[in-house]
């Protein structure tokens, strides 16, 4: 008998989006949106962790939890190794979708748009900023590639470590952020009987437009 996960849902109930008096700008929605999910997303949950689609050079969609660690009017930032799967998905196609989802809120915000390396001074920046564990983990770890065993990773930790013993390591060149520039932005807010608010901004001629979506 296969298991069935059927009879699992749940009724949404807590919040709803208006069609009139919501925010023009979307970044100013997902800023009060993020400042709560932030309180009520209680540990372990993180807040700022979304799921990040992005597309290789064959058509095939790869999807994998990061964290984000800024936005602005310029874009939705996070890190990683350049050389990483999404590193090279992102070097020969790239656009990403990101999706956040936060249950105690009962929403979801869904953000796609070209993506582009962020700065070196300010992925410089936040690196310096890291925990030093952190920093010699973004030296050590090949990110993406087989090893053959965890021992292989200590062992690279280990030379990295010794490498840099009394420096302050500087942030390698495989590593650093990316900005994804949104160009769609989607709120969903969960509703009584299935009946979600779906608000949909897109970015037209630099201004942006809101669209009720049927749920
Ligand atoms: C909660 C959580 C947070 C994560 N944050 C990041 C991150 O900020 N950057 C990152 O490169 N990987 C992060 N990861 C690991 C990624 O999900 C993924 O394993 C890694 O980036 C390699 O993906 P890739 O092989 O598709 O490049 C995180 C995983 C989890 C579960």
């Amino acid at each position: 008998m296969p298991l069935s996960l059927a009879q699992l849902r749940r009724n949404y109930t807590l919040y709803g989006l208006r069609d009139d008096g919501e925010q023009d700008d979307p970044l100013v929605l997902f800023g009060q949106w993020l400042s709560q999910a932030r309180k009520t997303e209680a540990p372990p949950a993180e807040a700022n962790s979304m799921a990040l689609a992005t597309v290789d050079s064959e058509g095939y969609a790869h999807c994998r939890i990061l964290l984000l660690k800024g936005f602005s009017a310029e874009g939705f930032v996070f890190f990683g190794n350049y050389q990483s799967a999404k590193g090279e998905e992102l070097a020969s196609n790239p656009h990403a979708a990101m999706t956040f989802f936060w249950p105690g809120l009962e929403r979801q915000v869904r953000i796609e748009g070209a993506v582009e390396r962020l700065d070196p001074a300010l992925s410089d920046a936040y690196f310096l900023d890291r925990p030093a564990a952190s920093q010699l983990g973004a030296w050590a770890s090949p990110q993406s590639q087989p090893l053959t065993h965890r021992s292989e990773l200590e062992g690279l930790l280990r030379e990295v470590t010794e490498r840099f013993a009394g420096q302050q390591p500087p942030r390698p060149e495989h590593w650093g952020g990316y900005c994804l520039q949104p160009r769609r932005i989607e709120f969903w807010q969960g509703r009584p009987d299935r009946l979600h608010d779906r608000l949909d901004y897109r970015l037209r001629n630099g201004a942006w437009q809101r669209t009720r979506l049927a749920p």
